[in-house]
Parts: structure tokens; sequence; C-alpha cells
């Protein structure tokens, strides 16, 4: 075999191909030369396509850092006679969207060309990357969520995407059994694959669906000790399904994933607890149900001002509080210190990173 081209080796010889592209461009040397610079140029390109090979390559905003297979590698090569795409495309930093075959089909699931495998402590997920979004950014919060749960719980996924949390729980909390809803097919296909690819498929549901349509039809209701709402910017619109689906009787704890102004982030928090407070009247939980926000986590900044955190809130039955508090029931709050809670007031005014009342999330805050 070969040697192969280093990326330096590569990326040098592109550099100087383009100097002397310009240079002989600039004189009267003619278009055959011109010619040859481009065949170089294109050489040592294909030669660093060649050679990402399993190598690290960066590929979103989120900083996504993915090992490739070789069959992506193969049909990475411009003029390749094996490739079925029709189009691909690459800088050093985003590469290879082979999107279309020429009869305009898609390869779907292990045998497109864009499917990848990225594994993070130890979980294998494996997804299409043209189709579904992959964020490196929230591995800290995977493995947190991993540490959360706990052995025996039964637990809903909201926004189940390729196993983001569900595998993390299942693998690594030992969760007795798991449900997720996810309405993207493709990701629906990721996530089949990876349960079964790390063994937990036989304790696992997935729906696919909107989720508050799919947890209705399936009577997802007063039957999980903890539920998570892994969706970006907002998973408001999944509160109220959240709410009715935890134990009457036992409480659990909601994950609430939100893009919030870092500015706000405490009174983000205050509003959140009384929104799930009313979801919980409104839906006929138990009347000695209380809210407690425990903690709020920063995940990632998201834009200058803004963040993804997490919120865990504890709702259930005052009794079943897993700290040494004391609230009323009917009520709900954050907690300050290990012992003081911060009330919900009579009248909360709604974080701006709020759904609008016709259920869309205007953005101008994220400005
Ligand atoms: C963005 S991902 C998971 C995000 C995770 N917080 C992260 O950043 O890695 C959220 C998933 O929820 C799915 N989704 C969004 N709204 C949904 C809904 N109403 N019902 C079911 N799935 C939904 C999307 O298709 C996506 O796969």
């Amino acid at each position: 075999m070969t040697r192969r081209t280093t990326h330096f080796e590569s990326t040098f010889l592109r550099l100087v191909a383009r100097r002397l592209a310009l240079v002989i461009s600039l004189s009267s040397f003619g278009n055959s030369w011109r010619l040859a610079i481009r065949v170089l140029e294109w050489y040592a390109r294909a030669r660093w396509t060649a050679t990402v090979g399993f190598a690290k390559v960066g590929i979103d905003s989120c900083g996504l850092s993915v090992e490739f297979p070789t069959k992506l590698v193969s049909v990475a090569d411009p003029v390749s006679p094996v490739s079925d795409c029709m189009y691909v495309t690459y800088t050093s930093t985003h590469i290879l969207f082979c999107t279309h075959r020429p009869d305009n089909s898609y390869l779907l699931g292990p045998d497109s060309p864009s499917w990848i495998t990225v594994t993070e402590q130890g979980i294998r997920q494996s997804f299409d990357l043209t189709r579904v979004m992959f964020c490196r950014g929230n591995i800290t919060e995977k493995i947190r969520f991993g540490k959360l749960v706990q052995r025996g719980e039964i637990i809903l996924d909201l926004y189940g995407g390729i196993g983001y949390f569900t595998l993390p729980a299942l693998v690594h909390g030992q969760a007795e059994y798991l449900y997720a809803c996810e309405w993207n097919p493709r990701a629906v296909e990721g996530l089949l694959h990876n349960l079964r690819d790390n063994k937990v498929m036989e304790r696992a549901t997935v729906y696919q669906g909107d989720c508050r349509v799919v947890a209705k039809e399936n009577n997802l209701v007063d039957r999980f000790d903890r539920v998570s709402l892994g969706l970006l910017p907002s998973s408001e619109g999944g509160w109220r399904t959240a709410v009715r689906a935890v134990r009457n009787a036992t409480g659990g704890w909601l994950h609430v994933h939100a893009n919030v102004p870092a500015k706000e982030v405490d009174a983000w928090s205050v509003w959140l607890c009384c929104c799930l407070r009313d979801l919980a009247v409104e839906e006929k939980k138990p009347k000695d149900w209380v809210v407690l926000c425990k903690h709020v986590e920063k995940v990632k900044s998201f834009a200058p001002t803004v963040n993804h955190y997490v919120a865990d809130v504890f709702v259930g039955p005052t009794d079943r509080l897993p700290l040494n508090v004391e609230l009323k029931p009917g009520t709900a709050g954050v907690l300050k210190t290990d012992k003081t809670v911060e009330l919900c007031p009579a009248v909360v005014t709604p974080s701006s990173c709020a759904l609008s009342p016709d259920g869309v999330l205007h953005q101008n805050w994220m400005r």
C-alpha cells in the first residue's frame, strides 16, 4: 500500500498549487499551465479527502467531531467511479454531503454513505449526518443524565432523537424501561439501530410521531419516574404532556431544556415552576402536589448572551420531596439554599423565551 499523504502535506500542496495558479494566471504561460495546476490542486484535494480516513473532522456549529467510516471516505472523492453521489461538497472543516443518487433516491440507514457512528462514554450512536442533528457540546449533559437516572426507574423521553438521552438512561442509568417519542423517521431509524447496537432494545419502546399526540394515544399518563424534555430552543410545547406523564402517587423528575438569556435564568426557573404548577392543577394532579426546581445546569453557550440550560424539577406529593424543605401543597418554587425556596409570586411575568399565546417561539430575544 502506498503511504498516505498527511493532512498537513496535502494542505501545503494545495496552498502551493493555489499560489502557483495565481502567479501563472497573471503571467503569460497560457492555458496548459493553468490546467496542470488545477490537476495538481485536484490531486492534493483528493488525497486529502482520501486521507481523512478516521481522522477527526469538525462538522457543525455545535463543534461535532466524528470519525468517518471508510466507505464515506471512498465516496468523498469527487470523481470516484464508485460514488453514487450527485453532490459531494467539502471544505477543510465541513465535509461530504452525499444527498442524492443519480436516480434521486436516498440510501437509507446504515447503507447510506453519510451514515456515521460517534462513540461517547462507551455508547455507540449511529445516524445519517445529512438527516439528523447531533451536538457534541451536549456530552456533559448526557453524562449527567445517565447519573441522575436511578436503577429501576421508568423513563419517558419526549424528544428521543437518535437516543441522545435515551441511551445514557438505559446503558449507564440502568433504567428499568424507557419510552421514547420521536417524529423524524430518519432519527427513529437511528434510534432503533442504536438501541439494538447498544443491546438495550428489550427495555425500550419507540413511538414515532408528535410526542404530544402519541403520548395521549398510548396513555403515557401517571406512569413515569422521570421525563426528559431535550428540545431546543424550547421544550415548552411538551410541558403539559410531561406533567401528565408523572406518577400521581410518588411524583417524579422533569429535565426541562431551553435556550434562555443568561441574565434571565433565575427569573426563567421561577416562571417555569409557576407554569408547571398551573399545568398540574389543570391536569387534575393530586392536591398535595408541589413543584420544586432543585437545580439549573448550564449545558453550553448557544449565542453570546444565550445559554442552553436544563432545569431539574421535582413534581409530586409534598411528602415525597427529595429534600429537607417544606412546601405547602399546591405551591411551587426554586430551591435557593439547602432550606430556602423562592416561591412563585402571585403574578409572574413570562420569560422572554416563552412561547407566544399562539404557540410560536419568536426568537427576537436571541439577538
Ligand atoms: C434536537 S433533538 C435533541 C436534542 C438534544 N437536546 C440535543 O441538543 O442534542 C430533539 C429531537 O426532538 C424531535 N422532536 C421535536 N419536536 C418533536 C415532537 N413534537 N414530537 C416528537 N419529536 C420531536 C426532533 O426531531 C429531534 O430529533
